[in-house]
């Protein structure tokens, strides 16, 4: 039996203590104080954008960008089949639809060759998402959305620090939307970005985040607003976690390297593979079994005391996702019944890597 073997936990210490310590000292608890503005700089800089703009989730960038683009009643929205439900949730909210695209079975990311066919004329946007870490083929999807005039907004909440051809993930749409939720990459204990293309979409967003308050600090409020803000505690734990984000990602694509190192020999067992000249932020590594359910195999690790999760379910299966989806989603379905994210938290040794693919391996002889 094994411990304190963790699965995506966050790794928080005394740097995180330290910046928490300075933000409560001055008396910044809340929204205002210095810390949101400088973490939204230091994120911009990181990505090589302009601008960024926080917010208090993943979700809430998702829904907020989605407004920005005036999507809502009687529009479509591309998706890949095989996500977590916080892609397809803000496009529930703007009274959009959900149209489903499967997921290629390799990549495990939206399936390109298979966009254009879910395209009408109701169609405004596709939200490619990179999932668990894996850039999408974002060449393709720029090009489709180019040729039928869609915007691109990318869900890169899963991907901070992933590269496509030399260029970080989130940098290619129209709008990019990042999560620090506490198992993500960073984590503010909770929050998210947004970082887009036009300065003025940027600028507008942030205006709305915080209920559409007026500049000159007026009694003022000209449209419907959110309160979407991030606090300075939050931006105080990113702002030391970012310090540490090369750490993180070093460490979690060396989890994965010995996983496939372990694993890959044995038959039937594959990872999610990353596209020509992409570099995954490996947030998460998962594997199939390709003979076994993931239920199997997720119940052997658990008797050792390994956690490890299911991938998502395939949208479809949720009532309020059903409408005019009907198709041929069998690899998300393949997926689903077969993967497994396994222990990547950066709390891990590499020991626990190896004592993990030891009860796997035993597991599937
Ligand atoms: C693919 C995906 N989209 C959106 C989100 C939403 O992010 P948040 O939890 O910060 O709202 C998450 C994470 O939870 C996610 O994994």
């Amino acid at each position: 039996m094994y411990k304190n073997i963790y699965l995506d936990a966050p790794s928080v210490g005394a740097l995180e203590k330290d910046y928490l310590n300075k933000a409560i000292s001055a008396g910044y608890v809340s929204t205002a104080g210095g810390y949101v503005s400088e973490f939204e700089k230091k994120i911009a800089e990181y990505l090589k954008v302009e601008k960024a703009v926080s917010t208090q989730s993943g979700t809430a960038a998702l829904h907020i960008s989605l407004l920005e683009l005036g999507i809502g009643r009687g529009d479509e929205v591309i998706v890949p089949a095989l996500t977590f439900v916080a892609t397809v949730n803000p496009i529930m909210y703007v009274g959009a639809r959900p149209v489903f695209v499967d997921i290629d079975r390799q990549t495990w990311n939206i399936d390109s060759k298979k966009i254009e066919a879910a395209i009408t004329y109701r169609t405004k946007a596709i939200i490619p998402v990179h999932l668990y870490g894996n850039p999408c083929n974002m060449d393709k999807i720029e090009k489709i959305a180019q040729k039928h005039k869609l915007y691109v907004i990318e869900d890169a909440t899963e991907s901070l620090g992933a590269k496509y051809k030399g260029r970080y993930t989130g940098t290619f749409g129209d709008f990019g939307c990042f999560s620090f939720n506490g198992n993500k990459i960073i984590t503010t204990g909770g929050g998210g970005m947004v970082v887009g293309k036009s300065f003025e979409k940027i600028d507008h967003i942030k205006f709305l985040i915080n209920q559409a308050k007026s500049l000159d600090n007026s009694a003022y409020h000209s449209e419907v607003g959110f309160n979407y803000r991030m606090t300075n505690i939050e931006a105080a734990l990113g702002l030391a976690q970012i310090r540490r984000l090369k750490y993180f990602l070093a460490k979690k694509r060396k989890f994965k390297n010995i996983y496939e190192e372990e694993l890959r020999p044995i038959a039937g067992i594959c990872f999610q593979r990353e596209e020509m000249r992409a570099e995954s932020s490996f947030w998460l590594t998962c594997v199939i079994v390709d003979n076994r359910s993931a239920g199997f195999l997720q119940s052997k690790l658990l008797e050792q005391g390994i956690p490890a999760r299911r991938i998502f379910m395939p949208l479809m299966e949720f009532p309020f996702c059903q409408r005019g989806n009907r198709g041929d989603f069998s690899n998300s379905y393949y997926l689903y019944e077969r993967g497994l994210c396994l222990p990547s938290s950066t709390l891990n040794k590499e020991n626990d890597i190896f004592n993990v693919c030891k009860v796997i391996k035993n597991a599937i002889k």
